[in-house]
């Protein structure tokens, strides 16, 4: 299930909630799209275009106001030979110089944003959408075995990389643990 939790930047937990709704409006306010999309039935096997496909009314509407020109579809599975470098990649805190879009189709993930003086954790689960604004620091843990697919948007895909902040707060907050 879906879940935020809201800490101070000492690891207080101030806040905790899996209401999607609530989840929204909290980060509405510091500018981070969350929504619910209702999910769509696919084969264990879908590839990219037929995900995009099921998809394709909210990509759409998203690409049309983001200016997202390149959307794919990639998936992880839990004995992925890579996934201990996959998942250290985007474990310290970082920023895009774009926003970091992604719609769980299946499985799920830990995004974490930090902000003034308040360290957000994301639970992402299925039919989850989260748009991280450009230049937000955050991490993501997809957790020591990784399972998921996602729908991911950029501007420009090829510019899309981490810029790291030097800073060891992610290492003082929870990490992704599977339910
Ligand atoms: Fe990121």
């Amino acid at each position: 299930m879906s879940r935020l939790e809201v800490f101070a930047e000492d690891g207080t937990k101030l806040s905790e909630t899996t209401e999607g709704g609530k989840i929204a409006g909290a980060l509405a306010e510091i500018g981070v799209t969350f929504e619910r999309w209702p999910t769509r039935a696919l084969v264990a096997d879908a590839d990219s275009d037929a995900i995009l496909a099921a998809y394709a009314p909210e990509v759409e509407r998203l690409k049309a106001n983001g200016g997202y020109r390149s959307i794919d579809a990639v998936s992880v599975v839990p004995d992925h030979p890579d996934r201990a470098t996959m998942r250290t990649k985007f474990l310290s805190e970082h920023t895009h110089s774009e926003n970091e879009v992604r719609f769980f189709v299946r499985g799920e993930g830990l995004f974490t944003l930090h902000t003034a003086d308040r360290v957000w954790n994301v639970l992402c689960c299925e039919g989850d959408l989260m748009s991280v604004p450009a230049g937000m620091a955050h991490w993501f843990d997809m957790g020591a075995a990784p399972n998921f697919t996602a729908i991911r948007m950029f501007v420009n895909h090829d510019g899309w990389v981490a810029a790291f902040t030097g800073s060891d707060i992610a290492e003082r907050f929870p990490r992704y643990e599977p339910v």
